[in-house]
């Protein structure tokens, strides 16, 4: 079904598959599934990125002066949402150190399976950079689609997601909510469970990253 969607990524490369399908294990214990996470986060970083504007410089290297390429704008701001999405935060710093970082607290009431809001700290001037919201699981939706809000709230414009698993529906109602907003990600599962759960999904990110389950 994600294919319906011209803004959606679904990353097609055996070492993501590979990762993923060792984190979904249940016998992969808590420091190699942050590990991984934060490995899948690199990956996925790095299509997210293809966009970005080069400019040309000139350097020196050891042999002639030359022409290179180094990043135009460097004003990139990746956002977590607490807490499974602090597993990615290293992986995409890895590739774009510069970046500063938000935070959005949001947890999900397990019986109306919506949102509750209880942080938020972005960058000033977060209007003006570009966004990478980062959480692993991409289930009802409910939980990124309110972080997005809460960002445009504050004049963030410019607003990319990168999830590793999403569910068809979370898909669905992000792109109801947030058509603007294009989304990368690693595999996209077959369905919800009657506990908002994706399957065949991983469990609960945050219990598995903090090891608190
Ligand atoms: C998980 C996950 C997402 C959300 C996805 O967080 O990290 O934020 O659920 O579900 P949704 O798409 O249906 O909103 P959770 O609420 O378990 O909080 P936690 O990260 O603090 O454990
Ligand atoms: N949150 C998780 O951590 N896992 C799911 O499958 C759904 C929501």
């Amino acid at each position: 079904m994600e294919q319906q969607y011209e803004n959606v990524v679904v990353m097609d490369h055996p070492l993501i598959r590979h990762k993923i399908g060792y984190i979904r294990r249940t016998s992969t214990g808590t420091r190699d599934f942050r590990d991984t996470i934060s490995e899948i986060a690199m990956l996925i970083c790095y299509e997210a990125t293809r966009h970005l504007e080069l400019k040309e410089i000139e350097i020196e290297t050891p042999i002639c002066k030359t022409r290179a390429y180094e990043l135009k704008g460097r004003k990139l701001c990746i956002v977590p949402i607490l807490r499974a999405g602090l597993g990615m935060v290293d992986g995409m710093l890895a590739l774009i150190p510069a970046a500063k970082v938000g935070h959005i607290g949001l947890y999900r009431d397990p019986e109306t399976l919506e949102p509750v809001e209880y942080y938020c700290k972005i960058p000033p001037d977060s209007d003006q950079r570009e966004i990478f919201v980062v959480d692993p699981m991409l289930a009802t939706g409910g939980s990124v689609s309110a972080a997005i809000t809460m960002l445009k709230e504050r004049g963030c414009k410019n607003i990319h997601l990168l999830c590793i698993i999403a569910a068809p529906e979370g898909i669905r109602r992000m792109h109801e909510a947030h058509p603007d907003v294009d989304i990368y990600i690693g595999e996209v599962d077959e369905k919800l469970n009657d506990h908002g759960y994706i399957v065949p999904g991983l469990g609960d990110a945050g219990d598995r990253i903090f090891g608190t389950k």
